[in-house]
């Protein structure tokens, strides 16, 4: 994954090979993250860095050269707090053209034995179809085996039947932004090891392995993205992904009080809140106006007295609105009627307070949030659901590079880890 140049002890101590770098381009932050996978299926952050993104508009890179600066300088903090350079790096993939199919492939195994070259074909098969000059296969989930008319098989490989159908979920980008984020990951002399797509990373990131089993919807709430991905038995079912986040309230907030947006944005975190809450009508908050000398020296524009309640009905029309778009797409994808419907939350936007229960309201479901599990290491990146995202990053990594290692050692190869039957899940079969 990464390769050490000896300078960080805590590096050394990891081992050759263990160490994995992500990098998660947000709208509104860059964040990486270098971290040790542990025995236990678990993650040890050795480094952080973080930077104001620049040249990124709904998860997308609009500036190539302000994008790659401020993913260098993110990498730079990282490499500096860990004492390693990183060779690689996960990135995530944002975009408003992810997109779920379903398709089912049927194959005659030889001698009516089901071998992993049968798997790989089907696979395959797969990749010719979504892969075309516009689109690109990021995710192919193998969801059902079917032997014969037999359903629910586990594992296929060496049973027998004529016919051997699988059923995946593939998840497809657009090519041109994801060679955009190539290109700025090679900008900043790294590679890209892996690309995941964001709501299955934050789900990565956050998600405990039985609620993936029982089936939850992750909402990934950003600053210009709300991403959304679905779990059931254990599997990624459903990627969407919305170009609207928290930057939205904070624009709503800065028009609708006449405000600069970095005002309104220390008013939303500061006094926000999803649900108005019966004190608010009785509460002022000075807002400082605009005016032509904004940002300038001088003598400061008189502030405004505003009731919170009319701040909270500002974040609450934009909140619901998001969340009315995300039941209209949840209601589309199908899979909005399964027996065991809960949601977490996540993201930064996620932290405004009375979004859990805004979301029970419009949603119909139970909602908790969530925030980066299974890391060990940094204060700054476990209680930030901004960092759930590159934690998940570093689980998948950390279950890719475990591949090889989980077939030697008996701990490894145990489902009983962080990402438990799920973390085994992806070294089978991503
Ligand atoms: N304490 C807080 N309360 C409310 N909102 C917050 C708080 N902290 C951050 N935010 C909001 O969270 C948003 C940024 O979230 P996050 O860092 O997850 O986004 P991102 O990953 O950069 O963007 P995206 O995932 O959409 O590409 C911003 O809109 C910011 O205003
Ligand atoms: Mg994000």
């Amino acid at each position: 994954m990464a390769w050490i140049n000896g300078r960080g002890r805590r590096a050394k101590r990891a081992g050759r090979g263990d160490i994995i770098g992500a990098v998660d381009i947000g709208t509104t932050a860059i964040r990486c993250c270098i971290a040790c996978a542990t025995k236990n299926d678990g993650l040890h952050a050795v480094g952080v860095g973080q930077q104001c993104a620049t040249g990124i508009r709904h998860g997308s890179i609009v500036d190539m050269d302000s994008a790659a600066e401020a993913v260098r300088r993110a990498v730079q903090a990282a490499e500096e707090s860990a004492g390693v350079t990183l060779k690689d790096v996960i990135i995530n993939v944002s975009s408003a053209y992810l997109e779920s199919h379903f398709v089912a492939v049927e194959l005659r195994p030889r001698r009516q034995k089901v071998s992993k070259l049968d798997l790989r074909n089907a696979h395959d098969q797969v990749f010719c179809r979504y892969e075309s000059g516009m689109g690109k296969v990021v995710h192919v989930v193998p969801i059902e085996y079917i032997l014969d008319d037999s359903r629910d098989i586990q594992d296929p490989v060496g049973m027998f039947a004529e016919r051997f159908v699988v059923r995946f979920h593939v998840v497809t980008t657009a090519s041109g932004p994801l060679k955009n984020l190539h290109s700025c990951i090679e900008r900043c002399h790294l590679d890209v090891a892996d690309c995941v797509v964001s709501p299955f990373a934050a789900g990565l990131g956050s998600l405990s392995d039985d609620e993936c089993e029982q089936g939850v919807t992750l909402i990934d709430m950003g600053g210009g993205t709300t991403g959304i991905a679905m779990f059931v038995q254990g599997k990624l079912r459903h990627v969407d992904m919305i170009t609207v986040g928290g930057n939205h309230v904070t624009k709503d907030l800065a028009s609708c009080l006449s405000t600069s947006m970095a005002n309104a944005e220390r008013l939303k975190v500061l006094y926000g809140g999803a649900i108005e809450n019966e004190s608010d009508s009785r509460e002022t908050i000075d807002v400082p106006p605009l005016t032509s000398e904004d940002g300038a020296k001088g003598v400061a524009p008189c502030p405004e007295p505003v009731a919170r309640s009319r701040v909270t009905q500002i974040i609450h029309a934009r909140v619901a609105e998001t969340l009315e778009i995300v039941r209209s797409r949840l209601a589309a994808s199908g899979f909005h009627r399964m027996p065991h419907r809960s949601v977490v939350l996540t993201g930064g936007a996620s932290q405004l307070p009375g979004m859990r229960e805004i979301t029970t309201q419009i949603l119909n479901v139970d909602a908790r949030m969530g925030a980066p599990n299974g890391i060990e290491g940094s204060e700054s990146i476990h209680v930030s659901p901004g960092f759930t995202t590159c934690t998940g990053l570093l689980a998948f990594g950390a279950s890719r590079s475990s591949r090889s290692v989980a077939r030697r050692t008996p701990e490894s190869t145990s489902t009983h880890g962080r990402l438990g039957r799920f973390g085994q899940w992806i070294r089978e079969h991503t």
